[in-house]
């Protein structure tokens, strides 16, 4: 393989530095992904309204810490392969592939709803990232399925409040969060 202008200097032991770019590659698409998720984690925060509203309320800030931190470890592993981390807000904007949260001052349960899509999207990717990473390498596959951990945890957190004693998910079918958000609402008025 030619020897491109673009590649790291450098890169951790072992990787060839072209893979140390893929790698570094598919982190930053993790990291936009992460630190949109945190923000829009805090406008959820700060939005939620009605019944319930302490819980979500609460519930939503430990994962904005955890997610938070995951942005760190991602934007480090970055570094370490020789790449510098991109972590401006216009870089991210320019570089996303979804639209913002499109939910403002709402109930709980509209909320919820939006944030099973959002999570439902973000771990996909996560796992996708995973899995492209593996025999690669191991170190990064390692730090993504840590991750993994608590987002799917999150994401039933979230779940939790949409599902039936049946074990029904109020979401079921949606495939925006708008979608998500009527279905959640529209199931608690009738449910
Ligand atoms: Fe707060």
């Amino acid at each position: 393989m030619a020897d491109r202008k673009d590649l790291p200097r450098y890169t951790v032991p072992s990787l060839t530095r072209a893979a140390g770019d893929k790698v570094a590659r598919i982190l930053q698409e993790r990291l936009n992904s992460l630190t949109d998720l945190h923000l829009t984690l805090k406008h959820v925060h700060w939005n939620v309204v009605g019944p319930h509203f302490i819980a979500v309320h609460e519930m939503i800030d430990p994962q904005v810490d955890a997610v938070r931190a995951m942005t760190d470890a991602v934007a480090e592993r970055i570094a370490t392969l020789g790449v510098s981390p991109v972590g401006t807000p216009g870089a991210l904007v320019k570089a996303r592939t979804w639209d913002d949260y499109h939910l403002g001052r709402a109930t709980a349960i509209e909320h919820l709803g939006a944030l099973d899509e959002v999570y439902e999207g973000v771990i996909t990717s996560h796992r996708k990232a995973a899995k492209d990473t593996e025999g690669v390498d191991d170190v990064t596959n390692d730090l993504l399925i840590g991750h993994l951990h608590d987002l799917e945890l999150f994401h039933w957190f979230v779940r939790a409040h949409l599902e039936s004693a049946g074990g029904e998910l109020s979401t079921s079918g949606a495939t925006t969060e708008l979608g998500a958000a009527r279905k959640a609402k529209q199931k608690k008025a009738t449910g």
